[in-house]
């Protein structure tokens, strides 16, 4: 299992999910392309997530806000003056380091001298610590000067709390009720890797809920609870999800409690537990400074109780692209075959596979079974809107093989029988198992499966 990661990486780069960025200019370094499976799975995740979130209930609605957005925004929710890391850097060889990974114990032991750590690369002399602000700054307009200076956000949730107000008056929604929102933000972490891990560029989907105050505690539980579940519920084995709650000491600048669902990260130090979400009581820390530095009222007003008051926000906050990570490794398998081969299978579930079904012709040299593949794959693509394969090259042997690894959960075979009597075999990845099926069932077959979550 060690290599585990080199082995998704090179399958993601082979078949098209991820490919390094720039790569014909010699790549970017921590930097990442999502090619035509890649694309499929990162939008079924985030398709996933909306629904289960906003379509499937009633008391939350969408955003999509701007990346960039009015800077006293990030003044007024700290992130100007708290979103920073310590940093120290090497007089001799100019390396930096995050000063907690070193006393972590990150870069392995380092030389200490008089309390204070020396260069794990070159026992250099270390500066002392300087906060590094992790917000990537731009300018709006041709003068690059401070009062045009702007920023990506770091984080998607404050074009939520801006537009609390809006949104509540516009959806007449009554507490507690949620907004959500998927997008990209931006980081310019100090030691991005592990893959698709941590980057600088990336999704996140965050959803505010709004609560009273007093049951602030029964919602954080609540989300917590459903968004296990909506992994599980996706195909992650429970062994390989946690629930750890974040020490004081740990906490964001904006949070009275947090707990985060880590995944088993089979490259992680720790036992590979690392961060997959993050679920958040922020309190009214972020509507209370948006009121003060706007001087705009933001409290909500209880028809029943006649009270305002300023609700208090839970924040389920979840990464597409780890979870992406997590649903590749989770899925990823290998097998012996009965000629002891090994089979590698991508065993995702049918909602999050980027390929659905799979159509070949038994023998790509025969005019009729190459035209009724190609009837039931267009058939197919059309009344289930989905992204279905065509295969007629190699034997079926090595084209099961090929879907197997992209998790295609189904191939269609259409052979001599299927010109008789209508009926094709259907393959399933999981068990290999082959039944007939009717070719006019096979649309609700596959629909069925794949509403079924
Ligand atoms: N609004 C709260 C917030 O942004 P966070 O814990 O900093 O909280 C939430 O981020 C999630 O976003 C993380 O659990 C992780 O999945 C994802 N994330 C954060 N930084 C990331 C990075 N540099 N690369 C990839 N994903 C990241």
């Amino acid at each position: 299992m060690e290599n585990i990661i080199d082995k998704i990486v090179s399958l993601c780069k082979r078949r098209g999910f991820i490919f390094p960025d720039s790569e014909i200019y010699g790549g970017l370094a921590n930097t990442w392309d999502f090619g035509p499976l890649g694309v499929e799975l990162k939008n079924n995740i985030k398709k996933l997530w909306w629904q289960n979130i906003v379509i499937q209930r009633d008391d939350i609605a969408g955003l999509d806000s701007s990346i960039i957005i009015n800077p006293k925004v990030w003044e007024a929710s700290g992130h100007v003056s708290g979103f920073a890391d310590p940093l120290v850097e090497c007089k001799s060889c100019h390396t930096r380091f995050k000063f907690d990974d070193l006393m972590k114990g990150k870069y392995g032991e380092v030389s200490m001298k008089d309390g204070y750590p020396h260069c794990p690369l070159c026992g250099g002399e270390l500066t002392e610590e300087k906060k590094f602000n992790l917000m990537f700054k731009t300018f709006l307009g041709p003068v690059e000067d401070k009062g045009h200076l702007a920023y990506l956000r770091p984080e998607t949730a404050q074009g939520i709390f801006i537009n609390f107000k809006q949104i509540l008056n516009a959806s007449r929604q009554k507490i507690p009720f949620g907004i959500a929102q998927i997008g990209k933000s931006f980081r310019n972490e100090i030691t991005p890797g592990n893959f698709i891990f941590r980057t600088r560029e990336f999704e996140q989907m965050e959803l505010e809920y709004f609560v009273k105050p007093s049951e602030s505690k029964k919602w954080y539980r609540y989300w917590q609870e459903e968004r296990l579940n909506w992994y599980f519920n996706l195909g992650i084995k429970k062994e390989h999800l946690r629930l750890r709650e974040h020490s004081k000491e740990e906490l964001a600048h904006y949070a009275l409690s947090c707990a985060d669902i880590e995944y088993q990260f089979p490259f992680l130090n720790d036992e590979g537990w690392g961060e997959l979400e993050g679920i958040a009581n922020r309190g009214d820390y972020d509507l209370k400074n948006h009121q003060e530095h706007s001087g705009k009222d933001l409290s909500y007003f209880d028809e029943e109780t006649k009270e305002s008051y300023l609700p208090y926000v839970i924040e389920p906050s979840a990464g597409v692209e780890r979870s992406l990570l997590a649903f590749l490794l989770d899925a990823y398998h290998e097998e012996k075959d009965k000629n002891n081969e090994t089979r590698v299978v991508l065993k995702l579930h049918p909602q999050l596979a980027p390929i659905k079904v799979a159509v070949f012709p038994l023998l790509k040299n025969n005019p009729e079974l190459v035209n009724l593949a190609q009837k039931i794959y267009q058939d197919l693509k059309l009344s289930l809107n989905v992204l279905v394969d065509y295969d007629e090259v190699g034997s079926i042997g090595r084209r099961y093989r090929r879907q197997d690894e992209v998790g295609t959960p189904w191939c269609l075979t259409i052979d001599h029988q299927s010109l008789e009597d209508k009926t094709v075999t259907i393959r399933d990845r999981d068990t290999m198992q082959q039944e007939r099926i009717k070719i006019e069932e096979i649309e609700n077959f596959l629909r069925k499966k794949l509403t079924n979550v």
